[in-house]
C-alpha cells in the first residue's frame, strides 16, 4: 500500500494535462467509483489496526492533493482557453467605450460665453462660498434692506459682521472683479449659485447664471441694449427681438428686465409665455455709483453696466425642457439627447 501511495504521489506532482478531457480522464482513474484512490480506501478498511492510523493520514492527504490538482489544472487550462479566444480572431471590432457627452447646462454655458467672447468679453471665476461684503452690501444691498429677502440664503457662518454664506448670484463675482481690476473692464462670469428654496419643476436650490459687467470712460444705457439685442440674435436667431421692461436691483440704476419674444408660440401666446408673447430672460441696468465707489472706481470718471442671467432658463427656451429639476438628476436618458458631440 505504501508504494502505491508513493507512485500515485509522484503521478500528482508531475501532471500537467494539455487539454480538459485529460484532466477529467485523470480524475476519473484517481477518484471514479473503479479508481485508484478509491480501491486504496476500500483496503484501508481490512488493514491491521496497527497500521490504521499512518495510512488514514496518508490516504486523507492524497485525496486533498488529487482535489486540489485537479481543480488547479482545470482553472489554468480554462483561462489558457479564454485568452485564446480574445487574442486569436484580430478582425473582432473593438468594444464601443461609452464616452458620455456634454451636459445640456455646459452647452448652453459654454453658447453665451462665446458669443460674449466674440464682443471683447472675457471669463471671470469666483467662489462659490462668498462673504456678505461681496454678494449683498458691496452690491448696495443696505443692511437690513428688504431686497436681501429676495434671494434665500443659505448661510454658513451667520455669527459675524461679514457672514460667510453661498452666493446667490453671480453678481458676487463683478466685485471681486472691480476690486482687482483698473476700467476699461468687460467680464462675464458664469457660475453655479444657491438659494434657500423648496424644489419644483420650475426652481431649484442649485442654478447657473452668467453674470455680465462693462466699464469704461462712457458706457451708456444704448451700449447695454446693443449687447444685448447681438446676444438674443446670435442666441435665438437674427429675427429675435427684445423688450426692455423698468424694474429694480440695489445695484443698478436704472435697472430693467429682459424679455425676448417667445420662440415656443411665436408670440401668439403659449403656457410658457403665459400667453403673453414674451419670455424673461435676464435682469440688466447701469451700475449704480454707489456699487463702483465700494470697489475703488471712481464714479465721476467711468460708467458701466451688467446683466445676469439664468443658464437654465436659456437652455429651457432652447430645447422647450420645462422641468428644472431634469438638469440636475443626471438621467442618462435625457442628458444623452442633447448636441454637442463627444467630450
Ligand atoms: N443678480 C441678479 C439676480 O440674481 C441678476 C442681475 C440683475 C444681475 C441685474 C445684474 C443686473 O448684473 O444688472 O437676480
Amino acid at each position: 500500500m505504501r508504494d502505491r501511495i508513493n507512485s500515485l504521489m509522484q503521478e500528482l506532482d508531475t501532471f500537467h494535462p494539455a487539454t480538459p478531457a485529460e484532466v477529467e480522464e485523470f480524475r476519473i482513474r484517481i477518484l471514479g467509483k473503479k479508481g485508484i484512490l478509491t480501491a486504496l480506501f476500500e483496503e484501508f478498511k481490512s488493514i491491521d489496526p496497527a497500521e490504521k492510523r499512518e495510512f488514514g493520514k496518508q490516504l486523507n492527504l492524497i485525496k486533498n492533493k488529487a482535489l486540489e490538482t485537479i481543480n488547479a489544472q482545470k482553472e489554468r487550462l480554462a483561462f489558457r482557453g479564454s485568452k485564446k479566444q480574445t487574442t486569436e480572431d484580430l478582425t473582432k471590432p473593438a468594444d464601443i467605450l461609452n464616452t458620455g457627452s456634454r451636459h445640456p447646462i455646459s452647452i448652453v454655458r459654454r453658447e453665451i460665453l462665446d458669443i460674449f467672447r466674440k464682443m471683447g468679453f472675457t471669463v471671470q471665476e469666483g467662489p462659490e462660498i462668498e462673504d456678505d461684503w461681496h454678494v449683498f452690501s458691496a452690491l448696495n444691498f443696505p443692511a437690513d434692506h428688504p431686497a436681501r429677502d429676495m434671494q434665500d440664503t443659505f448661510f454658513i457662518n451667520n455669527g459675524s459682521d461679514n457672514p460667510v454664506l453661498l452666493r446667490t448670484h453671480t453678481s458676487s463675482v463683478q466685485v471681486r472683479t472691480m476690486e482687482k481690476q483698473k476700467p476699461p473692464i468687460r467680464v462675464v462670469c458664469p457660475g453655479r449659485v444657491f438659494r434657500n428654496e423648496a424644489i419644483s419643476a420650475r426652481a431649484h436650490c442649485i442654478f447657473h447664471q452668467v453674470e455680465g459687467l462693462y466699464i469704461d470712460g462712457n458706457v451708456s444705457f444704448a451700449d447695454l441694449k446693443q449687447a444685448i439685442l447681438l446676444f438674443v440674435r446670435e442666441m435665438f436667431g437674427s429675427s429675435a427681438k427684445i423688450r426692455l421692461r423698468p424694474s429694480y436691483f440695489p445695484f443698478t440704476e436704472p435697472s430693467a428686465e429682459v424679455d425676448v419674444n417667445c420662440n415656443i408660440c411665436g408670440g401668439t401666446g403659449c403656457n410658457i409665455c403665459k400667453n403673453t408673447g414674451w419670455l424673461e430672460i435676464m435682469g440688466a441696468g447701469m451700475v449704480d455709483p454707489n456699487v463702483l465707489e465700494a470697489s475703488g472706481i471712481d464714479s465721476k470718471k467711468y460708467t458701466g453696466y451688467a446683466f445676469g442671467m439664468g443658464v437654465e432658463r436659456i437652455a429651457m427656451l432652447k430645447w422647450q425642457v420645462k422641468d428644472l429639476r431634469l438638469y440636475f438628476e443626471n438621467d442618462v436618458r435625457f442628458l444623452e439627447q442633447f448636441e454637442g458631440g463627444l467630450l
